[in-house]
């Protein structure tokens, strides 16, 4: 099952994919924690790509495509994959489709995340990061037990250097500009699903499941 989680940042895409995988039993692929990886490492691809996130700007195409493709290959994803993140360009989204397609395989479903401003803002300022294993929490939503500290490995949390409030503003922008349009080029290839970004954790992923299933099915 090859499935892509479309939406704007804060819509909860990596809460949700992360939660997801484990129930389905499919790698949760995420563009940004793999370029985040990259950063940590020092790698090159890490030291070009850093300046663009803290701006809240897209990677170069090129960049990313290479780092999902690579991904995406792993025996771990022969059964299939969740996309969280990526693609964010029709130019993505076209060379996904066609190196998908050299190996005769093609998506299942893109499910779109539709969620309102406000509470895309309100996610990303509130979210805190484990430094350690990685886990996301909200300092209101979904707080740790105890504060500042992962419930799961005591790892520090921090705040993302592109959780900054200007920072938001400009991803939003980016959003609205460069991968809205992908709601359209998915909704004509047919491949279209659309959730509210907005429901509780439990309701939201109510109805991602049913779709999972349905395209686990089909
Ligand atoms: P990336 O890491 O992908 O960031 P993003 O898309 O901006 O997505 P987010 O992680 O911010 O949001 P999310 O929808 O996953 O929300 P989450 O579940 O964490 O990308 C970072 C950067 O990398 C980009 O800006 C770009 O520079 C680069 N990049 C990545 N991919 C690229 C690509 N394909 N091309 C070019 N550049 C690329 O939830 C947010 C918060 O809300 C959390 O605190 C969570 O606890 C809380 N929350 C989640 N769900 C709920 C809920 N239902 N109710 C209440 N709270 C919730």
């Amino acid at each position: 099952m090859r499935i892509v989680f479309l939406g704007p940042p804060g819509a909860g895409k990596g809460t949700q994919a992360a939660l997801l995988s484990k129930k389905f039993s499919i790698p949760h692929v995420s563009s940004g924690d793999l370029l985040r990886e990259a950063v940590t490492e020092k790698s090159a691809i890490g030291l070009k790509a850093k300046g663009y996130m803290d701006r809240g700007e897209l990677v170069p195409d090129e960049i990313i495509t290479r780092i999902i493709i690579d991904r995406i290959s792993r025996g771990d994803a022969k059964t299939g994959f969740i996309l969280d993140g990526f693609p964010r360009t029709e130019r993505q989204a076209k060379t996904l489709d066609e190196s998908l397609s050299k190996v005769s395989l093609s998506l299942d479903a893109v499910i779109y995340f539709e969620t309102s401003k406000n509470v895309c803002v309100e996610r990303l300022a509130g979210r805190r990061v484990c430094g350690k294993c990685g886990v996301n929490y909200h300092i209101k939503n979904m707080p740790p037990r105890k504060d500042g500290i992962c419930d799961h490995c005591q790892g520090e949390l921090y705040q993302r250097n592109d959780d900054k409030v200007d920072t938001i503003e400009n991803r939003l922008t980016v959003y609205s500009q460069m991968t809205k349009p992908l709601i359209d080029y998915y909704k004509n290839g047919g491949l279209l699903k659309e959730v509210s970004g907005d429901l509780e954790l439990e309701e939201a992923q109510r109805d991602l499941s049913d779709i999972l299933r349905e395209a686990q099915a089909a």
